[in-house]
């Protein structure tokens, strides 16, 4: 891959800036908040049932990945989720969402999964490329938080 030497790892509690940095630039619906990001990147990095996962070279963070799995019925068991993936745009293009994503496939496999699922609205020839198939329409519904109730 170029001049890079990239490989995965499991993300600490000392990568929160590298990590908050990307985060911040795949915000779109919701305002980034470091704030927010603290708290839930201190549980993400904590739990067995999620995994944020960090493309690196050296000490220099490239891009990363979020996702976690939970028990279903109808896939007679846990079903793995990519909730968000993000490449430094600089670094696009060169494989390194590609690696994320087959690290996350094994931890899932590791986990029992038989599934893998995501919902996109702009990558999803990206996901196609790496052998995904469209399956179902994503709905939403933005809750009032609670305080506004
Ligand atoms: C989507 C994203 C993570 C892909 O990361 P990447 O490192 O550029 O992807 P890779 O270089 O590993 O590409 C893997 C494969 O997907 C293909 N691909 C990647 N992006 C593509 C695109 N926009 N259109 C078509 N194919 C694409 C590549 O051609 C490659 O295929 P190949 O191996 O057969 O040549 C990256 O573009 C990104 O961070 N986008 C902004 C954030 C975003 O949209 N995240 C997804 C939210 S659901």
């Amino acid at each position: 891959m170029d001049d890079l030497s990239v490989s995965v790892r499991r993300a600490t509690s000392s990568d929160a800036a590298a990590v908050a940095n990307l985060a911040s630039q795949l915000a779109q619906s919701f305002p980034f908040s470091r704030t927010r990001f603290d708290a839930s990147y201190a549980n993400l990095v904590n739990t067995d049932q999620a995994r944020l996962l960090l493309a690196v070279d050296g000490d220099a963070v490239l891009g990363y990945l979020i996702g976690m799995d939970h028990l279903t019925f109808y896939a007679n068991g846990p079903v793995a989720v990519v909730e968000e993936i993000l490449v430094q745009p600089e670094f696009r293009g060169r494989g390194i969402g590609r690696i994320l994503m087959s690290a996350f496939e094994r931890w899932a496999v590791s986990r029992n999964c038989r599934l893998v699922t995501l919902a996109t609205r702009r990558a999803a020839p990206f996901y196609v490329a790496l052998g995904y198939e469209e399956s179902a329409v994503y709905l939403r519904k933005v809750l009032r938080e609670p305080a506004a109730q």
